[in-house]
């Protein structure tokens, strides 16, 4: 579903992402973890269509994809970012933010559309007329999910969806999302810093460092033995708070 090849991406002097290859089946959730600073969100950027300014190939189904992208695009590949607060529109209902994908794209049965966006992320009818400062941080981060699948993706690329909530309510939001992948018959790539977060939600991932992939391993490969590649014994040992007897502690 998602093949990427020899990508590179610079601002100015700074490599932000280096020779990066990965491929994503269909159904996949993939995940990319790695340090502040390793490129994850530049990457998701230039997938999602936000940063034109790269070199190498990328294809989405099969099709080749260059830094322009047409409307058809939009309706197949959608992102949701780390801030929920800071992605909606603090002045537009509920209503509003997920009306303005429909009008954009010109499709109909907005009423219907936006009431299965709704019910889909938990949130009934009675938070339609809210506005972003009268919702919670996990009620807001179902928002912004319900209005990256209200034009029916099949393609949704999450930059930290959950590490700006709660740890309790993390849970429940990456639950929704593995429920959505299944119901909606999404392929995911999901960014985080968080092994743990990646692990959860993840079959596939690739640890990042420098701008590079480093690894690449199935969660199972993860959960049954240590990683190969230093750096990832090192994320794994961070993120699972791993304080033993070696004298990590
Ligand atoms: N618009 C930009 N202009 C200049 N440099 C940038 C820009 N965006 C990112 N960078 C640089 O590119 C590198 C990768 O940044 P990126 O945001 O992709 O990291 P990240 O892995 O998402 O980090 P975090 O976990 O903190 O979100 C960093 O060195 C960053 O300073
Ligand atoms: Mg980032």
């Amino acid at each position: 579903m998602i093949s990427v090849r020899h990508l590179d991406v610079s601002f100015g002097n700074v490599r932000a992402v280096s020779d990066v290859s990965f491929t994503v089946a269909a159904g996949d959730i993939f995940g990319l973890v790695g340090e502040s600073g390793c490129g994850k969100s530049t990457l998701l950027r230039v997938l999602s269509g936000l940063n034109p300014h790269w070199t190498g190939s990328i294809e989405i189904a099969g099709r080749a994809i260059g830094p322009m992208r047409d409307k058809a695009f939009y309706r197949q590949v959608q992102m949701v970012f780390q801030d929920p607060f800071g992605s909606l529109h603090p002045r537009h209902t509920v209503d509003r933010t997920l009306a303005e994908p429909i009008a954009i794209h010109g499709l109909d049965n907005a009423e219907a559309r936006i009431a299965r966006a709704l019910d889909d992320v938990g949130l009934g009818p009675r938070f339609r007329f809210r506005y972003p400062h009268q919702l919670s941080g996990g009620q807001r981060q179902r928002v912004a999910i319900a209005r990256a699948l209200i034009l029916e993706p099949s393609i949704l690329l999450l930059d930290e969806p959950t590490s700006a909530l709660d740890v309790s309510i993390q849970a429940e939001v990456l639950n929704l999302l593995a429920r959505l992948r299944t119901a909606r018959d999404l392929t995911l790539i999901l960014v985080s810093h968080n092994l743990a977060v990646v692990a959860h939600l993840c079959n596939r991932l690739a640890v990042m460092q420098g701008g590079a992939i480093v690894e690449e391993m199935t969660v199972d490969a993860l959960r049954h033995g240590e990683p190969s590649h230093p750096y990832s014994r090192e994320l794994l040992r961070a993120s699972l708070g791993y304080h033993r007897a070696a004298g990590t502690s």
